[in-house]
């Protein structure tokens, strides 16, 4: 008989409360930042239509995995994927698939700190009116001002890092839980509001076709591995922050249904960030693949030509930012966890030390904006690297991992154990799932994107 186990980190107080924090997980830069702008580099429609089918047929099995898998550990990854080798009697070299994620955590980390610290500074010029009726050039340079700066993206990027060292350093429910619980309903709002100016603009319909008529043409292997790895990205998948969270979750809780309110969320919010911008860039006459500044440009031109758009562009980016902490704190979860486990640390000095670590990575994607701009690989800087390399590469190969671990190597009864969906069709599609298809999914989009197949 198996023994039942609890976290040592506490559990969250109910199903809802873990929904919102795995939902303030999944949303966050990647949905209003990320989405948009590679969404524009690779061409739009098709690049959607493809993001859709990997998050519902990769994706979200590969979440429920995740989440079952933390759940049975209970730990942070790393000792959750030893311990359950060892109850297994697997390969303890699974263990090495928790280090993967806490590495693709702290790189994450390091340049999301930059980029949410570029909504901090957007808050501050949107309510000082830096928007206001001036002209689009401007605010162009406004934005390419903020990146040649070191010094103010070294502040910003240096407060967010202590934002979210804080709230991790105050626990699972103190800290994670009250931060989402009105901040999400809020940006959902502000978000369908934006949406609505939008609509009004004259380049609604070119905006709104360029998201959903697919143009198989502009469609590359590249195009599909980064879809593939912003789906990744976006629900928070393969490097442990979501099994982490599932090690917090109350044993009776249904995985398949949170999974899929998450996934719901996740994917609506991207859409409805994708239906407010486009448009805007259209209407706007801006390029559709400008790179990491898409939303920085455009949101701001809206802001500074619609009614209260000082109110509307500030509570914008605050909501932004708090949507970005919420998914920087899962992000540093993972090492944290495992610190305090096995380090005996505390965990308000375990956050700091990985808080510390994430950014001192950072300052490397600070200066590639600046200093560093002509340090390329690959035509890429130090930022475009540590952002491929993880969500293409890192991410997906951690969810092809996990997904093996938890279908090939687990046996059907430990999985049928957890997940309590009994043996009947819907466990059979979701084993059928992360068994063949998604595995062979991203198997097929890595060997596409390196030319093999
Ligand atoms: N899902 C988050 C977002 O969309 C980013 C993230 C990735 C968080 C991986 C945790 C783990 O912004």
């Amino acid at each position: 008989m198996r023994v039942k186990r609890n976290s040592i980190h506490g559990q969250w107080s109910s199903r809802w409360a873990f929904i919102l924090a795995a939902t303030g997980s999944a949303v966050g830069l990647g949905n209003i930042w990320r989405f948009p702008y590679i969404t524009g580099t690779y061409g739009g429609g098709a690049f959607v239509l493809v993001y859709i089918l990997c998050v519902l047929l990769i994706a979200m099995p590969i979440m429920m995995a995740e989440i079952m898998l933390g759940r049975r550990g209970r730990r942070s990854p790393i000792n959750t994927m030893y311990v359950l080798a060892e109850e297994e009697n697997l390969n303890r070299s699974w263990s090495y698939l928790g280090w993967l994620g806490v590495v693709a955590g702290f790189l994450i980390l390091s340049f999301y700190s930059v980029v949410a610290g570029w909504t901090l500074d957007y808050i501050f010029r949107a309510g000082s009116g830096a928007f206001t009726n001036v002209a689009d050039t401007a605010i162009v340079s406004i934005f390419d001002g903020l990146l040649a700066s070191p010094e103010r993206l070294m502040v910003t990027h240096s407060l967010f890092m202590a934002l979210t060292v804080i709230i991790v350093s105050m626990g699972v429910q103190s800290g994670l839980e009250r931060a989402v619980k009105f901040l999400m309903p809020a940006l959902f709002i502000l978000l369908v509001i934006m949406v609505g100016y939008a609509m009004a603009t004259p380049g609604f319909k070119e905006g709104f076709a360029y998201l959903f008529e697919p143009d198989f043409s502009k469609l590359t292997g590249e195009g599909m591995l980064a879809a593939m790895g912003q789906a990744f990205f976006s629900l928070s998948l393969g490097m442990g922050a979501i099994m982490t969270y599932g090690s917090y979750l109350p044993s009776n809780a249904s995985i398949a249904r949170t999974t899929f309110s998450i996934a719901v969320a996740d994917t609506c919010v991207a859409i409805l960030a994708g239906i407010a911008i486009f448009p805007l860039v259209f209407s706007y006459g801006l390029q559709p693949n400008s790179g990491p500044g898409l939303i920085f440009v455009t949101l701001p031109i809206a802001f500074g030509q619609m009614p209260y758009g000082q109110i509307v562009g500030t509570g914008f980016f605050v909501l932004l930012l708090f949507a970005a902490w919420t998914s920087s704190i899962s992000l540093l979860e993972p090492a944290v966890a495992w610190l305090v486990e096995n380090r005996d640390m505390s965990r308000p000095r375990a956050a700091g030390l990985a808080g510390l670590i994430a950014w001192i990575l950072g300052i490397g994607s600070v200066l590639s904006f600046n200093d560093w701009q002509d340090i390329r690989l690959f035509d890429k800087t130090y930022f475009d690297i540590m952002d491929y390399l993880t969500s293409n590469i890192m991410l997906p190969l951690g969810g092809l991992l996990l997904a093996i671990f938890a279908s090939w190597q687990m046996p059907r009864s430990s999985s049928v154990d957890e997940l309590k969906i009994g043996h009947g069709l819907g466990y059979q599609t979701w084993r059928f799932l992360v068994r063949y298809l998604a595995p062979l999914g991203v198997l097929t989009i890595f060997l596409n994107a390196i030319g093999l197949i």
